[in-house]
């Protein structure tokens, strides 16, 4: 049975556009995999704590000596490597807030990036060792697609390349607060998902 990852992280809800277009990607893998099964990590509605000192600390602790404060930081990312690990395929929804990703999904890459589980280090350069295949959607206020100021898209691919999943496609709805340039985006979008799927 296969298993798709939906990873959200729009602070929009329903209004989200690029929710919305991994709600149309995600009904079309549906109907393809009547089987399959959807898991749904939404790092806004249950949003990780930050990456700090703490986390370092439990991370580089041996497992028998971790406190049971560490022990609980650790399983954070236990949990969601493992949830990572069990998919067949990932779809990754984000807006772009700032000229990059919610601090949201920015944690969450935070807690799947582990050395020797996710990524390793080897004479010739990082190797990624989660080997799936990849999709994107992406909402944005103004056009920053292909732009110098879009450092979204490319930093997330460099990112899930980092760790070994392969991006298949990207669907880019830019331009959403730029009336009807926008709305056609959007549905320039939706189509591009129709074909691809
Ligand atoms: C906190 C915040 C920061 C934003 N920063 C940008 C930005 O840097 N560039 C841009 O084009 N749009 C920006 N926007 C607009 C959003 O990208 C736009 O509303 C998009 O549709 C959000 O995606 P969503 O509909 O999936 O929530 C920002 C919106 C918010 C709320």
């Amino acid at each position: 049975m296969a298993t798709l990852l939906r990873i959200d992280s729009s602070a929009s809800g329903d209004n989200s556009k690029s929710r919305q277009l991994a709600d149309a990607f995600v009904a079309q893998w549906v109907a393809k995999n009547p089987e399959g099964k959807v898991v749904t990590r939404d790092v806004n509605a249950n949003p990780l704590p930050h990456f700090t000192s703490e986390t370092l600390g439990a991370l580089f602790t041996q497992e028998e000596d971790r406190t049971a404060e560490q022990q609980a930081i650790v399983a954070i990312g236990d949990e969601l490597i493992e949830e990572l690990e069990a998919a067949d395929v990932v779809a990754i929804s984000a807006p772009i807030y700032n000229f990059s990703i919610p601090s949201t999904l920015k944690s969450y890459f935070d807690y799947v990036a582990r050395a020797g589980r996710t990524f390793k280090y080897t004479e010739t350069g990082p190797v990624g060792l989660v080997n799936k295949d990849a999709y994107v959607f992406s909402a944005s206020g103004s056009f920053l697609e292909n732009t110098p100021y879009d450092h979204q898209l490319p930093y997330v691919k460099t990112f899930l390349n980092f760790i070994g999943l392969t991006v298949k496609d990207s669907f880019v709805a830019g331009g959403q607060a730029m009336g009807p340039d926008g709305e056609k985006a959007f549905t320039d979008a939706k189509e591009k998902i129709a074909a691809a799927v």
